[in-house]
């Protein structure tokens, strides 16, 4: 295949590609993402080849491996077009029953079926599982579809059909409107216009211009970037070559943790892709526009998720942060203009110039339009990545999306933001989710991560966890972040100890506001967030721990005792078999006792009480 020299040449590419394409043709889709490779779907992927082969279906039948689908707890996931018949947990195994019943038959195979766990029903179809029904999959809908590893694929799918519209006669300044008109605002935690950044960025002096990709995602248990860059990174490419257009930029960076090499894999083979069909480099489809994008892999600090700390590190110094007096649109990367947007962000490019901004502005809230992917962790029935409108409540991801809280547990908090967000109580479970509402309530959209608690998660801890965090993230530079995170987590750990004085709380609210005051970057400058969140809407917490020396949710070894209530047990036997540590005595269907001595505050035996016969005291 030679270069596109031009739009039209592009235009006759995709229709030969979709004139080759059947919609109707049976294909086998198998989820290759990170989750699905856990869980051995390569296996799986070579078996139904090889099954495929074995029975002369090749002609008829293609097998395609796709970017993560998001319900990576169910992996590996199987989806057969076009009906979309949605198999879960499918293993090498099954391979031949899924060939010779389905494909050859039309027979489902029924074990491999989604049981909806409310209503015990065996769910057939894709867009049927309560997980996906809610979502409105525009950003991620096309990974479960695309073979990452193919330009056709994407191409089939519409991809570089903004790009083309804009090389076809856009200005850059009717690009920058566009953005600014749909109101994209950044997806990385922030939440800033991103066509206002762009402009300030054209505006500014320079003779070159950089446009970077953030996809550091150092915020703990979310992959939704990781899972955009694996699963279709040619929409993360095509909304930089735009942006770079707009912005008059001829050099770009994906800037990757190197803990994701599957992303880098599937990125650096789009690149030579899009490279060799004039999509990417010199002269774009005939143009006279220019842009080239390079990888660079982060050692995987948090704080070079940060612009300023990122550019350090691209530019090959300590990922250290630097007072923001003049803002990186104007110097940057090298000291030049440089853009940098999330991951997600970039992706959300090509959508608004394809459909246009009045459609993306019917999608969302006054305030925050579009959708938002959100990785929902925790104690939730159904997790893994979804992408919802912005205006969801948090009450319809958690159930609706998520199934609830698992085992008939009480919901306690949700925490958005990671560690630069906050704990959210169930009384605000019917907030719209928008970036100024989730503020208002004392947490933040951040890049997306959302985790879900239960009554037996210590909200202490949970202070404790993000600040262990945060100040072992913490570069070190300013002394209010590097000292202040440090301190907070003393105190907290200390509370958690049983050593906690009725002072503490009000010196970690006065140590909370000067480290939010006075830090060099946003990593100082929100590490207090959970913690105050906590102290906000979980005070009692705090305070049974420092005045009873309790834990009412039985997590903080030290302040817990397990015992069991004799009027309670029957005697099963469970929390024997669960022990760990042998702790448990007495005969079945006799009264058990826990010996002290022995107990190391697990807890498996209250988690797993039927009969709700073990307490914390
Ligand atoms: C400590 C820290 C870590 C950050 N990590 C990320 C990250 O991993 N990915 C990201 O896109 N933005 C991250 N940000 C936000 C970036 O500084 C920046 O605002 C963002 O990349 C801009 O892109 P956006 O406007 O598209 O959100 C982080 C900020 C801070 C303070
Ligand atoms: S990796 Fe397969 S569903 Fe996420």
């Amino acid at each position: 295949m030679s270069k596109l020299v031009s739009t039209a040449e592009f235009e006759n590419l995709r229709k030969t590609l979709l004139d080759k394409t059947d919609p109707e043709a049976p294909c086998i889709t198998i989820c290759s993402g990170t989750g699905c490779h856990a869980y051995g779907c390569g296996k799986v992927s070579d078996a139904f080849k090889q099954e495929i082969k074995k029975k002369k279906l090749g002609r008829k039948v293609k097998v395609r491996t796709t970017g993560c689908h998001g319900f990576c707890e169910r992996g590996p996931l199987v989806v057969i077009y076009p009906k979309k018949i949605f198999y879960q947990r499918v293993g090498v195994k099954d391979v031949p029953e899924v060939i010779s019943e389905t494909i050859m038959k039309g027979n489902l195979v029924e074990r491999l079926l989604y049981v909806d766990p409310d209503t015990k029903e065996k769910i057939v179809y894709e867009d049927d599982v309560p997980f996906y029904k809610k979502q409105q999959r525009l950003i991620f809908g096309n990974n479960g579809i695309i073979d990452p590893t193919s330009i056709d694929d994407y191409l089939v799918a519409g991809g570089y059909t903004a790009l083309a519209k804009v090389l076809n006669g856009m200005s850059s300044k009717e690009v920058i409107s566009t953005v600014k008109e749909a109101n994209l605002r950044g997806r990385g935690g922030g939440g800033f216009p991103a066509g206002v950044k762009w402009e300030s960025c054209r505006n500014a002096e320079g003779d070159e211009k950089y446009v970077i990709c953030n996809a550091d995602e150092g915020d703990p248990g979310a992959y939704m970037d990781r899972s955009l860059l694996e699963g279709n990174p040619h929409s993360v490419l095509e909304g930089m070559i735009i942006g770079a257009y707009a912005i008059g930029s001829s050099q770009g960076y994906v800037y990757v943790r190197n803990e994701y090499p599957l992303a880098v894999s599937n990125l650096t083979v789009a690149i030579k892709q899009a490279e060799k069909y004039g999509l990417l480099g010199d002269n774009i489809l005939g143009s006279g526009v220019s842009f080239k994008v390079y990888i660079s892999k982060g050692g995987g600090a948090f704080v070079c998720g940060e612009s300023s700390a990122l550019t350090a590190s691209l530019e090959g110094n300590v990922g250290e942060p630097k007072a923001k007096h003049i803002h990186t649109v104007v110097s940057g990367f090298k000291d030049k203009p440089t853009t940098i947007n999330n991951v997600e962000t970039w992706a959300n490019v090509p959508l608004i110039i394809d459909k246009g901004a009045e459609w993306y502005k019917k999608i969302g809230t006054e305030g925050s339009k579009g959708t938002k992917i959100f990785s929902l962790v925790g104690k939730v029935n159904n997790t893994g990545l979804v992408e919802v409108p912005m205006g969801i409540s948090l009450r319809e991801i958690i159930y609706d999306i998520g199934g609830g809280v698992p085992g008939g547990k009480k919901f306690k908090a949700v925490q958005t933001g990671g560690p630069s967000g906050g704990c959210i109580p169930e009384e605000h479970l019917d907030l719209p989710v928008d970036f100024d509402r989730l503020y208002e309530v004392g947490s933040m959209m951040g890049s997306g991560g959302m985790i879900v608690m239960d009554e037996r998660n210590c909200m202490v801890d949970v202070a404790k966890y993000f600040l262990n965090f945060l100040k072992d993230e913490s570069c070190g530079k300013c002394t209010s972040c590097r000292e202040g995170t440090e301190r907070l987590h003393e105190i907290v750990t200390n509370i958690t100890l049983g050593k906690g004085k009725e002072s503490d709380i009000k010196l970690l609210e006065e140590l909370g506001e000067v480290i939010v005051e006075s830090s060099l970057c946003a990593l100082g400058g929100t590490a207090p967030y959970p913690l105050l969140s906590t102290l906000r809407y979980f005070r009692d917490e705090y305070e049974a721990h420092i005045k009873d020396k309790r834990c009412p949710a039985g997590v903080c070894k030290e302040l817990t005792t397990f015992l069991i209530v004799k009027e309670k047990c029957i005697g099963c036997g469970r929390c024997k078999v669960v022990c760990p540590s042998q702790a448990v005595t007495g005969a079945k269907k006799k009264l058990h006792k826990i010996v002290q001595k022995k107990c190391v505050k697990c807890g498996a035996c209250y988690e797993n009480c039927k009969f709700d016969a073990v307490k914390v005291k």
